[in-house]
């Protein structure tokens, strides 16, 4: 079984998506560590609740220094030996080091249909470019800031009057629906893309 560690920074609903799925049997993966650069992220008790071991590397005393806080982050890693990282709601852009330690066993969720609407504020990006469609997108971790290889996406539509609020909470499940999906994929190594609607 491949060994997978996620990184959260707040709620986790994607993590518990994840977590769920490898736990529900006839699975390539087990979860074996869920990190977390926010102290109190709510992700942190539902991972424990799963039973899964959960670590917390603050970002904030290493100020600036990226490269430390991520030195930190890989030894933490380096632990628990994953075959597999999924970013998870994981909000720390990622230096060269780290997706060079990394990548090419690294995955990301973004909730765009990119190449759309790299960074932040998607939704509410989508509904001012007057898109008919928007989604979310999983891809393979790359130097280039949600840049990498797309290996699915899903589709929602973008509906009259919809905020930055109703759209998110449209394309949230679908995102919970993709990533255990892509996973799957990933870990028995078929790099197909994956299209939900
Ligand atoms: C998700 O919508 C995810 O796509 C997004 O943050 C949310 C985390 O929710 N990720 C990014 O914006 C990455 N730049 P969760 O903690 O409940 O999974």
């Amino acid at each position: 079984t491949k060994r997978v560690a996620i990184l959260i920074s707040g709620g986790g609903s994607n993590m518990v998506s994840l977590v769920q799925d490898m736990q529900s049997g006839d699975h390539p993966c087990e979860p074996v560590l869920v990190v977390s650069n926010v102290p109190d992220a709510g992700g942190l008790a539902k991972a424990e609740g799963m039973g899964v071991a959960t670590a917390v590397v603050d970002h904030k005393p290493f100020g600036k220094d990226r490269a430390a806080f991520e030195a930190e982050l890989t030894r933490v890693l380096e632990e628990a030996k994953p075959d597999i990282i999924c970013c998870a709601g994981f909000m720390r852009i990622l230096t060269e080091g780290f997706t060079g330690r990394w990548g090419g066993m690294m995955l990301n969720i973004h909730p765009s249909l990119l190449p759309k609407y790299k960074g932040l504020h998607t939704h509410q990006r989508a509904i001012e470019a007057g898109d008919a469609e928007h989604g979310c997108s999983v891809h393979e971790v790359t130097a280039e800031l949600d840049g990498g290889p797309i290996l699915g996406q899903a589709i929602v539509p973008v509906l009259d009057g919809d905020t930055s609020d109703v759209l998110a909470a449209r394309v949230l499940p679908m995102e919970h629906k993709l990533y255990p999906a892509v996973l799957r994929n990933y870990a028995a190594g078929d790099r197909s893309m994956i299209v939900l609607r």
